[in-house]
């Protein structure tokens, strides 16, 4: 991320650009990013930056036409970027687990994206389908680990097809990448209202459970003002749409992370909502953003995807450039737009995805929408904290 501050005042014409690469991927991937795009290159003619933008062409088309996943070069040409912005990655056409783990998976790894951030927030006007629930209550921030984990667990497989199939699975914790999310987690909190809960599953995964708690208390011992407490993972499933108020920051391990942000977003609307930013915290390699649904193959090429989760992820990225002013306004524009639909998926959301991307540019050339957003300074100072 920039060091550069979140809220830098806007000054027109000084030739501020950003090196800018553009992942599509597959299904809807493509269709939400071009959206993506079109509100980008509103916020850049409102705020007086350019973009130097490089498509890399990573997907099931360029795997079963190639063979190739994530080669040398695909990750040089990312690497000499300031920032990614990333679709969607699957495909029925290729086996699960194939692009999903060659592509997105590596790419976090190798851009050394330690934490993926979740903001789960309903914006007023939303329609939720959780009943009664109120912008007031739910504005939290999921702070998943985003490198360990069962994700890099390894596994093995004997007599696969046979009765006699054994598979195991298994899972890798690090103090390093535990305390790392733990720490961003405290930081965070002490930027917003000063607390962290830990979801886990210590109950039954005690050796990764009590590393997590044990990093717990240790970096809690040096935030004396951020309160912290501890919910099972599968009690999360009930506090998170019943009570979100009760969290600010949930720190917790990939795969918790994974599932219950998927359930936030329907906190926020709906998957086609929900925004998400791998980040690398040690500047050695860019950040990369990218909406919290998947590819959708259902509805790809309908027109039917929400491309707000890709314009509120674009938000999260313009605030990592610096450009603190034009991620506000992106992310009122796309509060604003959503709060105007019939519906915020498929066939009756009252627009195709191209439409609402040129909506949501409409509204931040015109300043459209009031959102405070405290989350895009909250980073900045968190940024500027971890860069001392
Ligand atoms: P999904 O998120 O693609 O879709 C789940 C459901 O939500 C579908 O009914 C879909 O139509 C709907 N949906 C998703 N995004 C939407 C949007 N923007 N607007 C409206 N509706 C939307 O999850 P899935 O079906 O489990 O997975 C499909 C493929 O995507 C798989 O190959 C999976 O591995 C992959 N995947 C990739 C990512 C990623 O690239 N980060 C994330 C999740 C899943
Ligand atoms: C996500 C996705 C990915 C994950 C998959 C596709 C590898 O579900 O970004 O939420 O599990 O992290
Ligand atoms: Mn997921």
């Amino acid at each position: 991320m920039s060091q550069s501050g979140l809220d830098s005042p806007t000054t027109e014409g000084t030739g501020r650009s950003h090196k800018l690469a553009v992942i599509g991927g597959d299904g809807i991937g493509p269709e939400v990013t071009d959206a993506a795009l079109t509100i980008l290159d509103a916020a850049q003619d409102r705020f007086g930056f350019t973009t130097e933008r490089t498509e890399v062409p990573l997907g099931a088309d360029a795997y079963l036409e190639t063979g190739d996943l994530l080669t040398p070069e695909a990750i040089e040409v990312l690497r000499s970027n300031d920032t990614i912005l990333f679709g969607a990655i699957g495909s029925p056409r290729v086996t699960p687990g194939i692009l999903e783990r060659g592509i997105i998976l590596a790419l976090r790894a190798e851009l050394r994206q330690a934490i993926n951030l979740r903001p789960v927030r309903l914006y007023p006007g939303v329609p939720t389908p959780i009943a009664g629930l109120t912008p007031e209550r739910c504005d939290l921030v999921v702070v998943r680990e985003n490198s360990e984990g069962s994700y890099v667990g390894g596994g093995s497989t004997v007599h696969r097809g046979t009765p006699g199939a054994v598979a195991t699975q298994g899972s890798t914790n690090t103090w390093y990448a535990v305390h790392r999310a733990v720490d961003f987690a405290f930081r965070l909190a002490a930027e917003r209202r000063g607390k962290v809960t830990l979801c886990h599953k210590t109950n039954v995964l005690v050796e990764a459970g009590a590393l997590w708690l044990d990093v717990v208390e240790e970096v809690a011992a040096r935030f004396p003002d951020v309160e912290h407490d501890y919910v099972h993972v599968d009690a999360m499933c009930m506090h998170l749409p019943v009570s979100p108020e009760r969290f600010d920051v949930v720190v917790t391990d990939n795969l918790f992370g994974d599932i219950i942000t998927d359930l936030g977003a329907v906190l926020q609307g709906g998957l086609g909502v929900a925004a998400s930013g791998n980040l690398n915290i040690d500047g050695s390699a860019p950040s990369m953003f990218e909406p919290v649904h998947g590819s959708a193959p259902d509805i790809a090429g309908k027109g039917w995807a929400n491309p707000a989760g890709a314009g509120l992820s674009l938000a999260l990225c313009l605030a990592s450039l610096g450009e603190g002013e034009a991620a506000a306004a992106v992310e009122s524009a796309t509060a604003q737009v959503l709060a105007d639909l019939p519906e915020l998926s498929g066939a009756n959301m009252g627009a195709s995805t191209a439409e609402l991307g040129e909506r949501i540019a409409g509204a931040v050339t015109d300043g459209h929408g009031s959102v405070q957003s405290s989350l895009m300074t909250q980073l900045a100072a968190v940024q500027a904290g971890l860069a001392r």
